[in-house]
C-alpha cells in the first residue's frame, strides 16, 4: 500500500441548511419539501456528492444552480488529476463521491485516490494490488462512505478490489485493521457453500445506519457463486444478514428452480448497485440473470429472484415485495442499473415510486411501498425454444407505458445504408439470423439481440428531475448476435494439454515461452497470478489475446491448470453434472458491417427524457458520433455509450459516456438542446458528479476510455466557471469572475 499524507486542510462549509431542516429530516417530514429541496432529503442543502449516483436514491440530481443555462458555455477546466494508471485496454467507470471537500475515486488499476475536491491535489492513495501485474480490464464504479456517531471520530471508505471489501480510514487511507480480517472481508466467504468461486464487487455498497449492504459480480458460466445480497456490520465486518436470491428449501421462490439448484446454481446477483429509501428503511435491489446466461436446462423454472427488482427491509434483509422483469432469462437481460427513487404526480397526488430502466429499453415504474405497477404491464406471449432441454416461459412482462426508449425489433429495412458494400454484407449476414424482437429464444442459427447485451440502459443509469418529473436515460441501440454451439460429448472432451496445443500454442509457443514482447511467456505464470485471476484472464482475453469463454468453465479450468501447474489430467468428467451445458454461446458478438461500424441504421445511441407523470417521451436525441464518419458528413449518428447523466437545478443535463468522440456535453434539460461541449483526453465512460466548495460549483468526470477498442486514459477532470483566484483565496467566498 502506498499512502501519501498531507495535513488535512480545514474547509469552511457554507452551511446552507438551517437547523430546522435537520429537525424536519429527523422527524421524517421532509417529503413535503421535496419538490423544492430536491430528492436528497437528508442531504438537503448539502453541497456534497455523498454517494454513488449522488445519493442513495440514485436520482443523479443536484440542487446546485451556479452553473446554469446562461453561463454553462463558459465552463473551463478547474483541475485535472492524472492517476498515472492507464494501460492499453484499461477503463475507468468510477462515479466519484465528494464528502467534506474530499473527492474519492478509483483509477484504471483500481487504486483508490482521495483528492482535495477544490484543487485536485492528492491527499492519499491506496493500492490493493501489491506486486501483482495487472492484465485485462479492472472494473470499479465507485466507493461508499460511512461516518460514525458524533464523538466517535470514525469515518470510513468501503472499497472493493478483487475478492475483497476493504474498510479504509477516510482521512488517511489506512486500512481499518479491526474490520473483518486485517481490514477486509473476503467476498467468497459467508455464501454457505464449500466452493470458492470467483466473487467481486464492481458497484459500491449501500450504507444504512451501521450496515454496508452489498451485491456481487460472479461468473456468467457455471460453476458460479450464488448472488446472495449481504449486509455487513460497518464496524466489525461481521455478516448481519443475507438474502438468498436463489432461494433455499423453505424460502419463497424455491419452487421456481429445480430442487437442488440452490446448491449448484449461481448468479441472480446484484452487480449494478442498489438504492435506498432511508425514511422507510427499504433497500431496492435489482438482480441479474442466473448462470449460465444463455442456456438454462439445469435451472428450469422462472428462477426467482433473478432479473428482479426486490424491495428488502434494510435492517433485516426481509423481502417486502419483488417484481421479476424476465422469467427464466436466457438473454443476459440483467437489470443493469440501480433504480431511481422518484416522486411522481398522479391524479393530483404525489406518489413515491421506484423507476427501473432495463436493457430491453423499458421503464418499470412501481409504487415504492407495495410494488404495485404505476403503469400497465402486459404479459406477452413469445415462441418456445428449440434447443434440446431448454424450456422458456411462454410469456414475459412488457410495460405498455412509457413506450420503449430503444427500437425493439431489427428488420431488413433497418440495415445499414452507409455504403452499398456495407449494406450488402449486412443483408447477407442478416438473412441467416433470427430477428423477431425481444425474448426470441437463443438458437443455433443465431438470434439478433436488439437492443444488445449492453442495453438499452446500462450501468450508468438514469437521472431524475424532481421539479419536472422527467427521467433521463441514455441508451445504446446496437444489435448483437447470440449464437448457440452444441458441445461435444463428454468423452470427447480434450485435456488441458490438448486444449493448450489447439487453442494457445500458436501464440504462446509449444513450450509456453511465447515470443516476447508480442506474446508473453507463460513459464512460471502461477507465481504471478492466483488461479481465479488466471481463469478470468483466459476467459476474457486482453488486447491481442482473444477470450476463451466459449470453451466453458470446465475446459477453461483444465487449460488454466495445465498452463499453471502442468496438470495433464483430463477435464473432469462429471457424469450428469449440472455444470454440463449442451449448448454454449459463441461469444459476445456485435452485429457489425464489413468496416466495423454497426450494421444497422442510426441512431446507435440516444439520450431520452421520459415524463414519469404522463408516461410520454418528452424528447429524444442521438448521443455521440464517430469523428471520422462525421468528417465524411455522417454526423449525429449516436454511438455506443457507457456512463450516466446528471441533472441539476441549473437547468442542465451533463453527460459524457460516448465511446468514440470523447465528448463531455451539457444539454438544456427541458429541450435536449446542446449548450456546451468539450473534448476529453479519453472517453468519459463514467457518470459525472457535481458539488460545491467555497461557493464554487464543480462538475467532475473520470476520462478512462477503453471501450470497444477506443484509446484508454486515466485522468479525472473537474470543470467550473472561472473564479477570480486571488479574491476567492482571500475571502473564501469564491466570487465568480463573471
Ligand atoms: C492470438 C494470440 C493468442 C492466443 C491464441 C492466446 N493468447 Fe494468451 N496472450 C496473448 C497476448 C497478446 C497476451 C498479452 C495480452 C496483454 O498483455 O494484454 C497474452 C497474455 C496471456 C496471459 C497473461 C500473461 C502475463 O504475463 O500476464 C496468459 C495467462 C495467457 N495469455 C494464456 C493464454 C491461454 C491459456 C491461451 C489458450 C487458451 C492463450 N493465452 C491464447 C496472445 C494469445
Amino acid at each position: 500500500m502506498r499512502r501519501i499524507t498531507s495535513p488535512a486542510r480545514k474547509i469552511d462549509w457554507p452551511k446552507k441548511a438551517p437547523a430546522w431542516v435537520a429537525l424536519l429530516v429527523a422527524l421524517g417530514t421532509l417529503s413535503v419539501l421535496a419538490a423544492g429541496a430536491g430528492q436528497r432529503t437528508e442531504d438537503a442543502g448539502s453541497r456534497d456528492w455523498p454517494s454513488y449516483g449522488g445519493g442513495p436514491e440514485n436520482t443523479h440530481y443536484s440542487n446546485l444552480a451556479q452553473i446554469n443555462r446562461e453561463n454553462v458555455s463558459h465552463l473551463e477546466v478547474a483541475w485535472t488529476f492524472d492517476t498515472g494508471d492507464s494501460y492499453p485496454g484499461s477503463e475507468m467507470e468510477c462515479n466519484p463521491i465528494v464528502v467534506g471537500g474530499v473527492l474519492y475515486a478509483t483509477s484504471p488499476k483500481n487504486n483508490l485516490v482521495a483528492l482535495d475536491a477544490a484543487t485536485g491535489k492528492l491527499r492519499w492513495r491506496f493500492d490493493p494490488n501489491g506486486d501483482r501485474k495487472i492484465v485485462g480490464k479492472l472494473r470499479n464504479r465507485g466507493v461508499a462512505y460511512w461516518a460514525g456517531e458524533a464523538g466517535e471520530n470514525d469515518r470510513r471508505i468501503f472499497f472493493a478490489a478483487r475478492q475483497y471489501l476493504y474498510a479504509l480510514n477516510a482521512d488517511t487511507g489506512q486500512v481499518v485493521e479491526t474490520f473483518g480480517s486485517g481490514g477486509r472481508i473476503d467476498l467468497r466467504d459467508d455464501l454457505g457453500r464449500e466452493a470458492r468461486d470467483s466473487v467481486t464487487m464492481t458497484s459500491p455498497a449501500i450504507i444504512y445506519k451501521d450496515l454496508a449492504i452489498i451485491g456481487s459480480g460472479v461468473s456468467e458460466t457455471l460453476p458460479a457463486a450464488p448472488g446472495d445480497v449481504r449486509a455487513y456490520d460497518v464496524r466489525t465486518g461481521k455478516l448481519r444478514w443475507s438474502f438468498h436470491t436463489i432461494p433455499h428449501p423453505g424460502e419463497a421462490g424455491y419452487e421456481t428452480w429445480p430442487k437442488e439448484a440452490w446448491n449448484y446454481s449461481g448468479g441472480a446477483n446484484n452487480w449494478a448497485g442498489m438504492s435506498l429509501d432511508r425514511q422507510k428503511g427499504l433497500v431496492f435491489v435489482p438482480t441479474g440473470s442466473a448462470s449460465y446466461d444463455f442456456y438454462g436446462a439445469n435451472r428450469l423454472g422462472d428462477d426467482l429472484f433473478a432479473d428482479s427488482l426486490i424491495a428488502l427491509k434494510a435492517e433485516t434483509g426481509e423481502r417486502v415485495w419483488h417484481f421479476q422483469t424476465v422469467r427464466h432469462d436466457i438473454w443476459d437481460r440483467d437489470l443493469p442499473t440501480p433504480p431511481s427513487l422518484v416522486t411522481i404526480q398522479r391524479d393530483g397526488h404525489e406518489v413515491e415510486a421506484v423507476a427501473q430502466p432495463t436493457k430491453s429499453g423499458y421503464i418499470f415504474l412501481f409504487d415504492r411501498v407495495n410494488g404495485k405497477p404505476l403503469f400497465p404491464i402486459e404479459y406477452r406471449k413469445f415462441p418456445a425454444s428449440d434447443l434440446d432441454g431448454e424450456r422458456t416461459n411462454p410469456a414475459q412482462p412488457i410495460p405498455v407505458t412509457p413506450p420503449p426508449f430503444a427500437r425493439q425489433q431489427l428488420t431488413a429495412d433497418m440495415l445499414t445504408q452507409r455504403t452499398p458494400d456495407a449494406h450488402r454484407a449486412a443483408m447477407e449476414a442478416f438473412t441467416g439470423l433470427r430477428s423477431s424482437g425481444q425474448f426470441v429464444p437463443a438458437s443455433r442459427q443465431g438470434t439478433i439481440i436488439f437492443p444488445g447485451f449492453d442495453g438499452g440502459a446500462e450501468w450508468g443509469g438514469p437521472a431524475f428531475d424532481p421539479a419536472t418529473g422527467l427521467l433521463y436515460v441514455n441508451s445504446n441501440e446496437m444489435a448483437w448476435v447470440l449464437r448457440m454451439v452444441e458441445q461435444k460429448e463428454d468423452r470427447e472432451r480434450p485435456t488441458g494439454q490438448t486444449l493448450y496445443r489447439t487453442e494457445c500454442s500458436a501464440c504462446h509457443g509449444a513450450e509456453m515461452k511465447g515470443s516476447p514482447p508480442e506474446f508473453p511467456s507463460l513459464v512460471a505464470i502461477s507465481k504471478r497470478y492466483e488461479d481465479d485471476d488466471l481463469l478470468l484472464f483466459i476467459a476474457q482475453g486482453s488486447g491481442r489475446m482473444p477470450g476463451f469463454l466459449r470453451l466453458g468453465n470446465e475446459s477453461l479450468r483444465a487449460v488454466m491448470r495445465f498452463v499453471a501447474y502442468g496438470d495433464v489430467t483430463s477435464v473432469e468428467k462429471h457424469s450428469a453434472s449440472p455444470f454440463d451445458m449442451k449448448y454454449l454461446s459463441d461469444g459476445y458478438n456485435r452485429f457489425l458491417d464489413s468496416d466495423g461500424y454497426p450494421a444497422i441504421q442510426p441512431p446507435w445511441g440516444t439520450l431520452n427524457a421520459i415524463n414519469l407523470n404522463t408516461g410520454q417521451i418528452a424528447w429524444k436525441i442521438p448521443l455521440g458520433e464517430y469523428p471520422e464518419l462525421a468528417a465524411q458528413g455522417m454526423a449525429t449518428t449516436g454511438s455506443e455509450n457507457y456512463g450516466g447523466p446528471v441533472v441539476t437545478a441549473g437547468g442542465l443535463l451533463f453527460i459524457a459516456a460516448t465511446n468514440f468522440d470523447k465528448k463531455f456535453r451539457a444539454f438544456d434539460k427541458a429541450t435536449g438542446k446542446l449548450l456546451w461541449e468539450t473534448t476529453l483526453p479519453a472517453a468519459g465512460n463514467a457518470t459525472p458528479s457535481t458539488y460545491e466548495i467555497k461557493g464554487r460549483q464543480f462538475v467532475v468526470i473520470a476520462a478512462g476510455g477503453g471501450k470497444s477498442t477506443a484509446p484508454s486514459g486515466g485522468s479525472i477532470i473537474a470543470f467550473a466557471l472561472a473564479a477570480t483566484p486571488s479574491e476567492s483565496d482571500r475571502t473564501g467566498s469564491g466570487k465568480l469572475g463573471r
